[in-house]
């Protein structure tokens, strides 16, 4: 019997990343708690204001509200660095569903609804810029793997899935806004609408200004120098 010495550089450890199972668990808590008054598909149980003169307003709310579903858990498959470097069909698989049934269904269906939100001109601005910056993040992203300029098309992808994730952090900043501008609104006390829709204004646009910032701010760092290559 012949032993094969395998030299240790071949044989690279998995490498781990401990924040895409918290992360596709929140993604999981996130839509048990927002789909249900819509899986019924009854105007009735919107969580959201739904205008009777709007017939389009809540099939388009559904349909967004359903692809949305689809971006935000195929996001954390994208950003997944192992699945990417392993799995590269899976990646493609799962990015093509993020696109093609997130995304650009998901944008096209909110930009109608989006200008007509009953919570002031703040939140109208705020979720129709949003919607069209999905939309075109989303494009330049595609447009940029079609023709395999792939840093690119990593940057575009990234700025794309925070505004994906922008739903989740608006539920933080809602609360956020609400104690600061609207106390009585989480309180069960009187409520200003003017100072209402100021924290509704506000929330909407910060969920989304801010992760892309960050974003930002991360994809312009200068790298740290890797530990294998320091010493
Ligand atoms: C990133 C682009 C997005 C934009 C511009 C956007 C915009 C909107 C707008 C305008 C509404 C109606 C709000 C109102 O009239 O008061 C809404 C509601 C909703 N959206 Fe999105 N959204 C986006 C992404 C997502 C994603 C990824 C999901 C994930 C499932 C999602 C889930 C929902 C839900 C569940 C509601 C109903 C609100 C509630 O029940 O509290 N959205 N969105």
């Amino acid at each position: 019997m012949t032993r094969t010495a395998v030299p240790p550089t071949t044989v690279r450890p998995r490498r781990r990343q401990p924040w895409v199972l918290p992360l596709g668990l929140l993604a999981v808590a996130f839509l048990a708690f927002a789909l249900p008054p819509y899986v019924t598909l009854d105007p009735a149980e919107a969580r959201v204001p739904v205008p009777a003169e709007l017939p389009h307003f809540y099939p388009m709310l559904a349909a967004h509200i359903g692809f949305g579903s689809v971006a935000l858990l195929s996001s954390v498959l994208q950003v997944w660095p192992w699945l990417r470097r392993r799995r590269p069909a899976v990646h493609r698989w799962s990015g093509r569903a993020y696109l093609f049934a997130g995304v650009f269904p998901g944008a096209v269906a909110v930009l109608t609804v989006a200008p007509f939100g009953s919570m002031g001109w703040g939140q109208q601005t705020g979720n129709t810029v949003l919607g069209l910056l999905w939309l075109a993040t989303g494009i330049a992203g595609y447009r940029a793997v079609r023709q395999r300029r792939f840093a690119d098309h990593r940057r575009w992808m990234l700025r794309s899935v925070a505004l994906t994730w922008s739903i989740v952090a608006n539920r933080g900043w809602l609360v956020l806004c609400l104690a600061v501008f609207s106390p009585g609104a989480l309180g069960g006390g009187p409520v200003d609408p003017t100072a209402l829709m100021l924290a509704v204004g506000v929330a909407s646009w910060a969920s989304w200004v801010v992760n892309l910032a960050v974003v930002e701010w991360w994809l312009r760092r200068r790298p740290r120098p890797r530990r294998d290559q320091s010493r």
